[in-house]
């Protein structure tokens, strides 16, 4: 997979994405990062990007034509024209599915934004998704580019090990992850639940389904509804 972030920081994407797990797959050759500085296709020998915005109001707006030219760029090396994502608070809110199918994508592009954003004119011509991370505002689009990268990764073939392997974590099958415990047996006076001890397997998944159920229900209600839950279970959460 082969992701590509047109961005005025490049350093912030290098240096986020060059380590943990996403570095580990970069040197494996599994992922790969390449942050485009949009200033780099500035058309002046200022190197500016930015101009004030038609019709007034405060702040700068980044101009069509350098973004144009990196995107060009990216398309004409990769032999195709990728999806490009434009992180906006404006956007359809990033999920775990969203994730899962954008990991299906052998290239990807992220276009960060800054100041007051980006002349619409470029955005028409070459996004196909609007994406936010979540209903707050960011000075740029940097961060959510690197949290979008994060879990797309994860479900890239290969990156996570077996070990690591997400599928029984928070929003397999809508439902949050049961509440996890490793030695000591007992601390600050609080045990490891008795079943997780008993080596019963059926009576383990069992218990931690439920507990999931609960967490879900406790913590995050709206995910419920598109959990599949049996009549049974549904029974469990009413009480
Ligand atoms: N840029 C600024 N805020 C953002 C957000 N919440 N999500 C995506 N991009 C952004």
């Amino acid at each position: 997979m082969n992701f590509h972030v047109l961005t005025l920081f490049p350093e912030m994407i290098q240096n986020g994405m060059n380590t943990s797990i996403t570095g580990r797959a970069i040197n494996a050759g599994i992922l790969s990062v390449e942050a485009v500085n949009i200033r780099d296709y500035a058309f002046n020998k200022h190197q500016k990007v930015d101009d004030y915005t038609y019709g007034g109001g405060a702040g700068m707006l980044m101009q069509a034509e350098p973004v144009y030219l990196a995107y060009e760029a990216i398309a004409q090396k990769a032999g195709k024209r990728p999806r490009v994502v434009y992180l906006t608070p404006q956007g359809q809110v990033f999920n775990q599915q969203m994730a899962r199918d954008m990991a299906k994508e052998e290239d990807l592009v992220f276009l960060c934004g800054h100041y007051e954003g980006i002349d619409e004119r470029v955005l028409e011509e070459i996004v196909t998704d609007y994406v936010s991370i979540g209903d707050y505002v960011l000075t740029g689009g940097e961060l959510p580019a690197m949290v979008m990268m994060d879990s797309i990764s994860r479900m890239v073939p290969g990156v996570l090990s077996n070990q690591e392997s997400g599928e029984t974590e928070s929003f397999a099958g809508n439902l949050l992850e049961y509440p996890q415990y490793s030695r000591p047996e007992e601390w600050h006076g609080k045990k490891v639940p008795e079943v997780l001890m008993s080596g019963h397997h059926a009576n383990i998944e069992k218990w931690r389904r439920e507990q999931s159920i609960i967490r879900t229900a406790k913590r995050r209600p709206d995910l419920l509804k598109k959990a599949d839950l049996t009549n049974k279970e549904w029974n469990f959460v009413r009480q």
